[in-house]
């Protein structure tokens, strides 16, 4: 999604189809992951942030069972009704469809909307733009219809909308972070009892730069559940020795190394990258409290290195983008971030030496790849908000 938007321009857009002002308009933030990756489906901890580019979307009540979409960035709109909820091959109305099926299997009492749909977070970037939007749509139906859900209860049905409807077997770490998010704040989240904590991203001399690859790997939905399986049979086989263990959470890297020889090699070495991810995750926040950035830097190089050789995820032009970092004293750390196979690669690169860092960098990978690098620098905000409601709605808030 790459329209610019503004409160002005979605209220606008709104209204020509729909023939009325949106009851309601809500803003819902793609994330960055500073690290733990591919751990949040092992129980185990992330540090996401939700940041400065989002989805918005304006929705009003029909008064039927109609669902009307409109999704300006990419000038479609769906048609549907709620008694009807079918995966679709348009792709982007599947994201918000899961999330009218997940809150009817639940039992709520649901109306048709008129919703419109832009936003600028770059899709498969790796920021998160699905996750914004079912984020969003599940924050604007609480309201709307007087659900009475907290924030952790509509990222757990969000990712259930993904699981389920889309297809996609992602874990809880991108709607957590877009709903839960705190503005110049990252979030450890252990993804087993989802309980946050947070810490202060104090970096006044830095700046968090992503670099996009431009790189959208076909495979990725197949390719991300076959990690996850592979650690499930990881934990299957564990579990016949060690009969208290749940997850890969529960699993240290003596009991891993210990059953090595009843594992597939490929599996020994997805477990031993989400064990240490973890590990890395618990060292990167005590790194946050103690300002040390250079520890912090050094442990994203880490994750990239067993993104890249041991659990498999990553693609020769991000490889290439961390690698062209190293050495430069201007950066403290990269690597590749969220799912894999490409998206950006996140840097913490000095302010005073950002534009040196990105013509280097653009060059390069110019010369290298034969196409243009794009840059996105992001700054920490906070997770889903109302920024406009009709009096109506507000006095019911
Ligand atoms: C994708 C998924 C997340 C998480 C990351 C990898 O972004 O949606 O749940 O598993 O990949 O950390």
């Amino acid at each position: 999604m790459n329209s610019i938007i503004s409160l002005e321009s979605i209220l606008h857009a709104h209204r020509h189809p729909f023939g009325t002002a949106p009851t309601l308009v809500v803003r819902a933030p793609g994330r960055i992951n500073l690290i733990g990756e591919h751990t949040d489906y092992n129980e185990g901890f992330v540090l996401p942030a939700a940041i400065d580019k989002a989805v918005w979307l304006a929705v009003s009540p029909r008064g039927d069972e109609a669902l009307h979409f409109q999704a300006l960035d990419f000038q479609h709109s769906y048609l549907g009704t709620i008694q009807r909820l079918q995966k679709t091959e348009q792709h982007w109305p599947n994201y918000l469809l899961g999330t009218f099926d997940e809150l009817l299997k639940d039992g709520h009492t649901l109306g048709g909307v008129n919703v419109t749909l832009g936003g600028n977070i770059p899709t498969g970037a790796g920021l998160s733009s699905s996750a914004a939007v079912e984020s969003g749509m599940l924050f604007a139906l609480n309201e709307l219809f007087g659900l009475g859900l907290d924030r952790p209860a509509l990222a757990r049905l969000a990712q259930r909308a993904e699981n389920n409807f889309v297809g996609m077997n992602c874990g809880i770490m991108d709607m957590f972070a877009s709903l839960m998010g705190r503005a110049n704040h990252a979030i450890k989240l252990d993804c087993r009892s989802l309980e946050a904590e947070y810490f202060p991203i104090r970096m006044p001399d830095h700046a968090l730069v992503l670099c996009d690859s431009g790189v959208k790997h076909q495979l990725v939905d197949s390719a991300y559940n076959t990690r996850r399986r592979e650690c499930e049979e990881g934990v299957a086989v564990l579990s016949t020795i060690f009969p208290n263990i749940r997850s890969l959470r529960d699993v240290t890297l003596a009991m891993l190394f210990s059953e090595k020889k009843r594992l597939r090699d490929v599996v020994l070495q997805r477990c031993k990258f989400v064990i240490e991810e973890n590990t890395r995750v618990i060292s990167a926040c005590n790194a946050l409290k103690n300002n040390d950035l250079g520890l912090f830097g050094e442990l994203l190089y880490q994750s990239h290195e067993g993104l890249q050789h041991e659990y498999d995820v990553t693609c020769a032009e991000t490889d290439f983008l961390v690698q062209l970092t190293r050495g430069d004293v201007a950066v403290s750390g990269s690597r590749q971030m969220g799912g894999g196979f490409g998206g950006c690669t996140l840097n913490l690169v000095r302010r005073d030496a950002v534009v040196g860092f990105q013509e280097k960098m653009q060059v390069s990978y110019l010369k290298r790849w034969g196409k243009n690098l794009k840059f996105h620098l992001v700054e920490i905000t906070d997770g889903v908000e109302m920024v406009y409601s009709t009096p109506l709605v507000r006095e019911e808030i």
